[in-house]
Order: C-alpha cells, then sequence, then structure tokens
C-alpha cells in the first residue's frame, strides 16, 4: 500500500476542550503522522473558501460560523493510505452514528461540533492541503 498524505482539522469544540493531543494521539495510533500542524483563527472567508462545495447546503452558514469560533488545528497527515485510515479513525460524520473507538464517537458533541474533519478524497486533500500549507513547512 502507497504511503499517502491527507488533510485533517481539529475543530474549535475540540481545541476548546483541550483535546487537541487526544485527537493527535488518536490520529498516530491509526498510523499516521503529523507531518505539518499550524493552529490558526480561521477567517469567514477563509472558511467559505474551504466549504465553497457546500455552499448550497442548508448548514452552509451554521458551518461556516462554527469553524470561525475558535481556534483549529490544521495538519498534514501521512500514511499508508492515508485518506482512508483517517476517515475510518475519525468515524461517522453524525457522532450518534460513528463506531466504537473512533474519534467522534470519543470527542464528539453534536453533528456539528464533530471534533474533526478529514478530506474526502486524494484528489481533495491536495487541494486541502495547498489550501492552508506552503510545500516548505511540510516535512515528512
Ligand atoms: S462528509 O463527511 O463530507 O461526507 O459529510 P457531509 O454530511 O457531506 O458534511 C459535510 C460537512 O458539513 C458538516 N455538517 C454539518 N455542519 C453543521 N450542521 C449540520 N447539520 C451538518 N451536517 C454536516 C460535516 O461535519 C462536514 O464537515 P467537515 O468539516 O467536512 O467534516
Amino acid at each position: 500500500m502507497a504511503v499517502t498524505r491527507t488533510f485533517s482539522i481539529i475543530k474549535p469544540d475540540a481545541t476548546r476542550r483541550n483535546l487537541t493531543g487526544g485527537v493527535t494521539k488518536m490520529l498516530e495510533d491509526a498510523g499516521l503522522r503529523v507531518v505539518a500542524s499550524k493552529r490558526i483563527q480561521m477567517t469567514k472567508e477563509q472558511a467559505e473558501g474551504f466549504y465553497a462545495v457546500h455552499a448550497e447546503r442548508p448548514f452552509f452558514n451554521d458551518l461556516v460560523s462554527f469553524m470561525i469560533s475558535g481556534p483549529v488545528v490544521v495538519q498534514v497527515l501521512e500514511g499508508e493510505d492515508a485518506v482512508k485510515r483517517n476517515r475510518d479513525v475519525m468515524g461517522a460524520t453524525n457522532p450518534e452514528n460513528a463506531d466504537e473507538g473512533t474519534i467522534r464517537k470519543t470527542y464528539a458533541e453534536s453533528i456539528e461540533a464533530n471534533s474533526v474533519h478529514g478530506s474526502d478524497s486524494e484528489e481533495n486533500a491536495a487541494i486541502e492541503i495547498a489550501y492552508f500549507f506552503k510545500p516548505e513547512e511540510i516535512v515528512g
């Protein structure tokens, strides 16, 4: 299996509860390596651009408001089949549907405050990584 990269966000509900370390440990225990990481306060424009694909969905404004409600930690993760590995350890979008042992089952508060974002394809991972990181900020 090829070593690939994915993009992750530790969301404001998790940073607010001091869970950056807890979430990161679950990512690392799942076989993912953090090769870039920074804590940022997203602007409204940044969040709207990042989630532009969801602009027509009814929850778009709530999602953007939530994502700028506090700091987030953006990360590049590396590992074998990183996109799927990360999606598996994240668990379902709605924590009520997430499997035991996943990040969202363990930590998420609701479908909105669901602690983590992870890219859904390698193509989107490349786009999302480039949205937040310069190549020289990623150290594999
Ligand atoms: S996914 O993971 O992209 O397949 O999930 P999806 O259901 O398409 O949701 C896309 C993102 O929108 C968030 N979301 C919501 N936010 C607020 N309120 C409601 N009701 C809601 N439903 C979905 C969901 O957490 C996804 O965010 P990201 O950051 O991509 O994980």
